[in-house]
């Protein structure tokens, strides 16, 4: 894992932004994985002031609710559209977002991994991570091979959620996620977490045990993992001098 601790959380999405940025550049037909929430929210922001050329990049988002219509503000669809991609020159053919209303679930799931298997593969998965270190709607306790499922989510989601429904009563008890298993298979995985309510979360999974009981612990095992942080979500990291050494200190040939 490559830990960035920056100054701010504008400071560490402009690391991100940098890294995908690259990537479009170098494969202007790369996948990408997305998350959505308030983390990749300034991440978006600057991607789009970059003004990258979208138009080959396919895209996977991570999760949705289950039961609200594609057009509810608060579903990951409308997330997407409003703060990505009518932003870009996406098409809108490339772009994928599980479908929190299919009939048969399990079968929408199924074709999901075929389409992931299918474009060959995710090359990099944006991540942020929960209060509880679950990594898409992987919550505690899920299955560290798990592939693309209904999960139903914690109280403690349904609460940090619901100050985008108006009141957790209104949030959605059950998800489709990708599986900790797809997330493991992106050839690169760019985690993003800011703010002092990470922090226990942040230092679990970076410096902790490998278990299910926090999934962004099993990062430890993807060989290429960037953890962007703020100096908030990294308070509770024990070697963060460390890292703010390793990334200050980088050969030219090793900075990103
Ligand atoms: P947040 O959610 O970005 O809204 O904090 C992160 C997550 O639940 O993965």
């Amino acid at each position: 894992m490559e830990i960035v601790i920056q100054p701010t959380a504008k400071a560490a999405t402009s690391v991100a932004a940098r890294i995908i940025a690259r990537l479009l550049q170098e494969k202007p037909s790369a996948v990408l994985g997305l998350a959505t929430g308030s983390t990749p929210l300034l991440l978006y922001r600057e991607l789009i002031r970059m003004k990258l050329d979208w138009s080959k990049v396919k895209t996977f988002n991570l999760d949705e609710y289950i039961g609200l219509a594609p057009t509810h503000p608060q579903s990951y669809r409308s997330f997407m559209w409003e703060n990505l991609f009518r932003h870009v020159n996406i098409t809108k053919k490339n772009v994928h977002i599980p479908d929190g209303q299919a009939k048969d679930i399990p079968k929408f799931c199924a074709k999901y991994e075929q389409q992931i298997r299918a474009t060959g593969g995710i090359d990099l998965q944006v991540l942020g991570i929960g209060t509880d270190g679950h990594i898409g709607f992987n919550e505690p306790t899920s299955s560290l091979a798990s592939r693309t499922r209904i999960k139903t989510l914690t109280m403690q989601t349904r609460e940090d959620n619901a100050r985008f429904f108006g009141g957790k009563d209104q949030v959605p008890h059950h998800c489709i996620t990708m599986g900790i298993g797809t997330i493991m298979e992106a050839r690169q995985n760019l985690l993003l977490a800011f703010g002092a309510n990470k922090a226990r979360a942040i230092a679990e999974a970076v410096e902790g045990p490998i278990t299910a009981f926090n999934p962004a612990s099993v990062l430890q095992l993807h060989p290429t993992v960037k953890v962007c942080l703020d100096p908030s979500s990294a308070s509770l990291l024990k070697r963060a001098d460390y890292y703010r050494w390793v990334y200050a200190n980088k050969p030219a040939w090793q900075q990103f």
